[in-house]
């Protein structure tokens, strides 16, 4: 099987790469993976194990047809991670999320139908329902985005499921919750105040810290894909969650404990524009469908998590310090 990875060399991506490749999927076992992703601020070749035979790696963008029309032939399935990722940067511009998350999902898409490729899973996000006060969103509720960053990837997932619906193509879509795990870029939360706390620094709080995510391992969100990828049925959209819900407060206080600070590092800045208050997806379809359901708890989840931080600050600190 070959399997063509688009943003592998992010977080979640290359999480899914390198399971791919330490054959933890047996529906996949023995798998090649072409990895296509332009090493954005967040790409990193450190991700992936370059020298594993199974692997190539190609730097390049998912908006170049002409290299797509290079690559593509011969791939069994694409994975679709490559996008602009984080809110804040989409708050203060939005042009490159149009750019790469609407207008590179549908030149993949077109050469993706052109090279005959057979199953394309597009990764998107809770974000496209916007926010929920109370009980959860099932998969067919209302697309109704709020940031510009959630707005480009309804886009894209409208563009994924009419690439199913007019042209027959095998797309299927996965929405998930808020990812944490190793190798996350430092500007998202977790990683951000573990990092600022492993350093003596202060992590800065949200508005009045009340805004609930529901929480999800990367390695589960990645079991979840293959899932998808193995067994989704076509011009469906599967949600997948970590079933942990927590306010931005109570991951703020779970983070300090962990890293041994107290509350006097916190520091209260001004809310998000347009923050969404609450985020619930319902998991039941790929729970019921595909057997899914999410194995790393949230306790021993983030315990891991900050101890590969406290051990790994070769690959974390030059990031922080290109970007601060
Ligand atoms: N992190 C989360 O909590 C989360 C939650 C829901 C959905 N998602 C989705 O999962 C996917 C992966 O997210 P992530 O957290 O790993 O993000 P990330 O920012 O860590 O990785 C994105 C990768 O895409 C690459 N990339 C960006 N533009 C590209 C382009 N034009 N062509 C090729 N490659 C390009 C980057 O270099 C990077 O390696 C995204 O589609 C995101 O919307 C993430």
């Amino acid at each position: 099987m070959q399997i063509f990875v688009t943003g592998g060399a992010g977080f979640i991506g290359s999480a899914y790469v390198r399971a791919l490749l330490a054959d933890d999927y047996a529906g996949a076992a023995g798998a090649s993976v072409t990895v296509l992703d332009l090493l954005s601020y967040s790409g990193n070749r450190a991700n992936l194990p370059l020298t594993d035979s199974r692997l190539r790696f190609v730097q390049g963008d998912i908006s170049d047809s002409a290299l797509l029309r290079e690559l593509l032939g011969g791939h069994d399935a694409i994975v679709h991670f490559a996008a602009e990722s984080h809110v804040d940067r989409s708050i203060a511009g939005a042009v490159p999320f149009v750019t790469t998350n609407v207008l590179g999902t549908q030149v993949l898409l077109d050469a993706a139908r052109e090279a005959g490729v057979g199953r394309f899973v597009h990764v998107s996000t809770d974000e496209v329902y916007g926010s929920i006060e109370e009980g959860s969103w099932t998969e067919t509720w209302p697309l109704a985005p709020n940031s510009p960053y959630a707005a480009s990837k309804a886009g894209s997932d409208l563009l994924a499921l009419a690439a199913h619906r007019t042209h027959g193509m095998d797309v299927v879509v996965t929405r998930c919750s808020n990812n944490y795990g190793p190798r996350q870029f430092p500007e998202k939360v977790i990683p951000l105040f573990v990092t600022n706390l492993l350093d003596g620094k202060e992590v800065p709080l949200y508005g009045d810290g009340g805004n609930i995510r529901d929480w999800l391992h990367v390695s589960d969100h990645c079991r979840g894909i293959q899932l998808v990828l193995e067994k989704g049925r076509a011009g469906e959209v599967y949600h997948i969650g970590g079933g942990t819900e927590l306010s931005n407060r109570e991951l703020t206080g779970r983070l300090l404990e962990a890293c041994g600070a107290g509350w006097d590092r916190v520091r209260p800045v001004a809310d998000r524009k347009g923050h969404d208050r609450r985020y619930s997806l319902d998991i039941t379809k790929i729970g019921d469908e595909l057997g899914y359901a999410p194995r790393t708890g949230i306790v021993e989840g983030l315990a891991a998590t900050v101890a590969w931080y406290r051990d790994n600050r070769q690959w974390w600190e030059p990031l922080k310090a290109r970007t601060a």
